[in-house]
């Protein structure tokens, strides 16, 4: 929850507080906006001018104490060229109004209507997410607030519309998206003194409320089961590794499931093959693909999505120790392929490697996608704008690169194929766990591939895009919860029943 944010329905009559409206260009308004603003006069078209607002996109104009209006404050916000905008555009343009509304505010109410008329539920569905996206931030450790950055304790949000009643079925959904992406990034931002393993599947286990089956492996159990990939990474701390598996059991009974699975390395150092301590701080957020699986979970039940969907995380900590994994060691995987680890800061990979197989085996699903911030190569091919797709099958590859356009989570194709593949060999094992310094992005993903069998299988490396993420209009936090929302979007355009 972003704390502080209660949002609501009203009617176009009953506005309360500032005063935030939406306008095309050239100052085209909304029948209900252009009746509200009627007292106003000529006073919007002289500001405007004042301040050569003209409603281009994102753009906003500002009147504080507009005679004629019981407001504090009216706030215009540009659409730009209606024709143009799609449910993004719509998500961001709910991000741009909240920004609008002043810190000190505690009382808002948005019209849902742009230049064209009103917005239809599904439209004032993305506005509002929009505005709860915006809403959020991570102050749970600030115990003083700066001067001059007093902010009400509360802000109310009404959403005005004609008639709120009709509108409160499609609401439901952007909020169960909306909690999906904070929960998401709330457990990317803590601190890993804090979020460790255990205190990580425990949150996990929060999913049971919702109807979420929930069980968590321990290493005994992982050791069973032969996981030697994933538990050499966690051997190194004090803090148990876990694995925890999520089932929402939506679709039709006996169906195969889709399948997430995150790598959620809670700490990661480099183990002996140490980091520098440069930045290293950020590897608090190592754990990203993770969160975006438990907030995927918590997304599709919270909306009761029809489909059979397991998520699966890998819950470790990789430190250097005396009794940490050293370069050289050889692991035999789950699959029985064995892995000479050549640098132990590797090991996103070796924690998916058993995973894949685990899930792949044990549910049969229909596909497996995994998340993992695996790659600082990944960084250097795309920058922080798309993740990196690799995938062995185009029909799931092309799903997931149009539900990006559409949620503006945005992924890009890179290529797999036995020339990269051949990188990986190792002298005295089955592969080892680096390919070198060229394409270490797809020498990563080959390794992952060689766990996946003939499944449909697509790895997104989300290391530039889950942490220190861009600011943006829906975003003022360092992680954007990056995922949740185009695999949300994945799910409901094509495997809900
Ligand atoms: N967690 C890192 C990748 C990473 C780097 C994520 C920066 C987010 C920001 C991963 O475990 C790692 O260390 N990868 C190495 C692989 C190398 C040793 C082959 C890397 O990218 O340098
Ligand atoms: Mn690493
Ligand atoms: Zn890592």
């Amino acid at each position: 929850m972003p704390e502080g944010l209660k949002l609501g329905f009203a009617t176009f009559a009953r506005v309360r507080g500032v005063l935030v409206v939406f306008c095309a260009e050239n100052l085209k308004f909304g029948p209900e906006t252009q009746r509200t603003l009627a007292p106003l006069g000529n006073l919007l078209r002289r500001a405007a001018a004042a301040d050569r607002f003209a409603g281009k996109n994102g753009s906003a104009l500002d009147i504080i104490a507009p005679s004629g209006l019981n407001v504090p404050r009216l706030i215009v916000v540009g659409t730009g060229k209606e024709g143009e905008l799609k449910s993004r555009d719509i998500v961001k343009l709910g991000g741009v109004a909240l920004g609008k509304v002043p810190a000190a505010a505690t009382e808002a109410t948005i019209f849902a209507e742009f230049g064209s008329g009103p917005l239809k539920a599904d439209q004032i569905g993305d506005l509002a997410l929009g505005v709860r996206l915006r809403a959020y931030r991570f102050d749970r450790y600030k115990t003083k607030r700066k001067e001059g950055e007093e902010r009400a304790d509360k802000v109310t949000v009404n959403v005005a519309c004609a008639n709120p009643a009709a509108v409160d079925k499609a609401w439901q959904r952007p909020l169960a998206i909306a909690d999906g992406v904070v929960l998401a990034r709330d457990l990317v931002n803590e601190p890993a003194n804090v979020l460790y393993p255990g205190e990580f599947a425990r949150r996990a286990s929060g999913l049971k409320r919702l109807g979420v089956v929930v069980e968590v492996l321990d290493v005994a159990a992982m050791k069973k089961l032969g996981m030697a990939a994933l538990l050499g990474v966690g051997q190194g701390s004090v803090h148990e590794a876990k694995l925890v598996v999520m089932r929402w059991p939506g679709g039709k009974r006996g169906a195969d499931p889709v399948a997430f699975i995150g790598k959620g390395v809670c700490f990661d150092s480099g183990g002996i093959s140490i980091k520098p301590s440069q930045g290293m701080e950020d590897m608090k957020g190592d754990m990203a693909g993770a969160a975006c699986v438990v907030g995927l979970m918590q997304a599709l039940a919270a909306r009761k999505a029809r489909v059979n969907a397991v998520g699966a995380i890998g819950l470790v900590e990789n430190m250097p120790d005396g009794k940490a994994q050293r370069p050289g060691d050889i692991v035999t995987a789950m699959s029985g392929q064995t892995i000479e680890i050549v640098n132990t800061d590797a090991e996103g990979r070796l924690v998916l490697a058993d995973l894949l197989h685990y899930v792949n085996k044990r549910f049969k699903p229909k596909f497996m996608i995994d998340l993992a911030t695996l790659t600082g190569a990944i960084m250097v091919a795309l920058g922080q704008e798309y993740s990196g797709l690799f995938s062995n099958d185009d029909k799931l590859a092309d799903r997931l690169i149009k539900a990006g356009e559409t949620t503006g989570e945005r992924v890009w194709r890179l290529p797999l194929g036995p020339e990269y593949d051949k990188l990986i060999d190792s002298k005295v094992a089955d592969m080892k766990n680096t390919g070198g310094r060229f394409g270490g992005s797809i020498t990563a993903a080959q390794l992952l591939q060689r766990f996946v069998d003939k499944t449909p299988w697509a790895h997104l490396d989300i290391a530039g895009t889950a942490l220190g993420s861009p600011q943006t209009d829906i975003n003022k936090s360092w992680s954007a919860g990056w995922g949740v929302r185009l695999l949300d979007r994945l799910v409901a355009d094509h495997y809900e029943r």
